[in-house]
């Protein structure tokens, strides 16, 4: 199968004080996205960045940004990452009591729209969707944090979803990404393109790489590496 894999380096794992520095040094060692993880202390127990944030990197890279909401409640901040310009947003079902009404609200402000399982969400939330989605994302660790061990019962949930992906394009419906997020490095990130992921969240692995092991580059010279296995 030809297929187009995606890094996209969550900035939660990057130097807080330099950010604008930091997605220009990503985007120029070959990301794909930036991953743009937004918590509210509510929905998960930490606190990261909002629009503001979003707006001031956007001029810094051509790259999509593709923000991951882990907030509650969904819709009213929807419209202002949109006008801040995120090109991708996702959230948590569990987050937003109204799901559908939500996905059409984020294409309705001209982005891409994606849904987000926890570990233990069950798929069922894709049932009456799937028109309505441009990525799934599946966390692979429990959200809220970065630098956490990759969760293995995740490898048979991506197999889950790559099979009603494929199923849905045989019958007509439009592609979508199968993004995965946490836990993600050169030594697991095959076996996770083998599962059937095509977009990849990788933080503290892209943004803890030593300069020693060159940097940036270098951790993308060996995810492409790894990927170039599959
Ligand atoms: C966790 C975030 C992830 C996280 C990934 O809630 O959604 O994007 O930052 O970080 P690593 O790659 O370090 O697990
Ligand atoms: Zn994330």
């Amino acid at each position: 199968m030809t297929q187009a894999f995606r890094i996209a380096p969550s900035i939660l794992s990057a130097d807080f004080a330099r950010l604008g520095e930091e997605v220009r040094a990503v985007e120029a060692a070959g990301a794909d996205l930036i991953h743009f993880d937004v918590m509210d202390n509510h929905y998960v127990p930490n606190l990261t960045i909002g629009p503001l944030v979003c707006e001031a990197l956007r001029p810094h890279v051509q790259i999509p940004i593709d923000v991951h909401l882990m907030v509650s409640p969904v819709d009213r901040i929807v419209g202002d990452f949109a006008k801040a310009g995120a090109n991708l947003i996702s959230f948590h079902p569990e987050a937003s009591g109204h799901v559908d009404r939500t996905l059409q609200l984020i294409r309705d402000c001209g982005c891409r729209a994606g849904i987000v399982f926890n570990p233990a969400t069950p798929l069922c939330h894709l049932d009456h969707v799937m028109d309505k989605l441009d990525l799934i994302l599946l966390m692979s660790v429990n959200p809220g944090f970065g630098g956490q061990k990759f969760i293995a019962a995740t490898l048979p949930k991506i197999r889950a979803v790559r099979a009603r992906i494929d199923a849905h394009v045989a019958a007509g419906g439009q592609s979508i990404w199968l993004e995965v997020d946490g836990g993600v490095k050169v030594d697991n990130i095959a076996e996770v393109a083998r599962a059937g992921a095509d977009a990849f969240v990788a933080g503290s692995a892209v943004f803890g790489a030593a300069d020693a092991d060159g940097g940036y580059r270098g951790v993308f010279t060996r995810l492409r590496a790894a990927l170039a296995s599959v």
